[in-house]
């Protein structure tokens, strides 16, 4: 299992775009954590640095929902927690286990790149017809670098 970062993640939305390969990032550093057998404190701060992470991207989602006047930003929102929760409850089964089960990075993978491809895509696409533009929009390009 494998996960990286392609081109049908790329939802068109600078900023949904940008937080989203810092998923992959965190999600691929956890990849080669394991892999390279590091030690249990540095695999349990990269497990905090993607918690930490996905709670801030999902907050920062909702603002821009609620910004653009998405209509189903509370259905949006009740995925989010239900993921949080399940990314939680699979830290905390490896910090008890001290084991890395078979099916993190089948999770991982599953776990982010269903809800980009198939709930997120959504907002990117309201966003783009909106006639609320989200605030500070003009910023992404200027703050958020990256290669289209
Ligand atoms: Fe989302
Ligand atoms: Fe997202």
């Amino acid at each position: 299992m494998y996960i990286h970062w392609e081109k049908e993640l790329e939802l068109g939305n600078d900023l949904i775009d940008t937080q989203h390969r810092m998923l992959v990032l965190l999600c691929r550093k956890l990849d080669i954590a394991i892999k390279t057998r590091q030690s249990e404190q540095t695999i349990r701060w990269v497990m905090l640095e993607l918690k930490k992470f996905t709670e801030f991207h999902f907050v920062s989602e909702e603002n821009l929902m609620h910004e653009i006047g998405y209509p189903r930003v509370n259905e949006h929102a009740l995925v989010h927690s239900e993921l949080l929760l399940n990314l939680e409850m699979m830290l905390a089964k490896i910090s008890h286990h001290k084991e890395f089960p078979e099916d993190l990075l089948h999770f991982l993978n599953k776990w982010l790149i269903q809800h980009v491809v198939n709930d997120d895509l959504k907002i990117a696409e309201f966003a783009r017809h909106s006639d609320r533009r989200p605030l500070g929009e003009e910023l992404y390009r200027e703050y958020l670098l990256f290669e289209k």
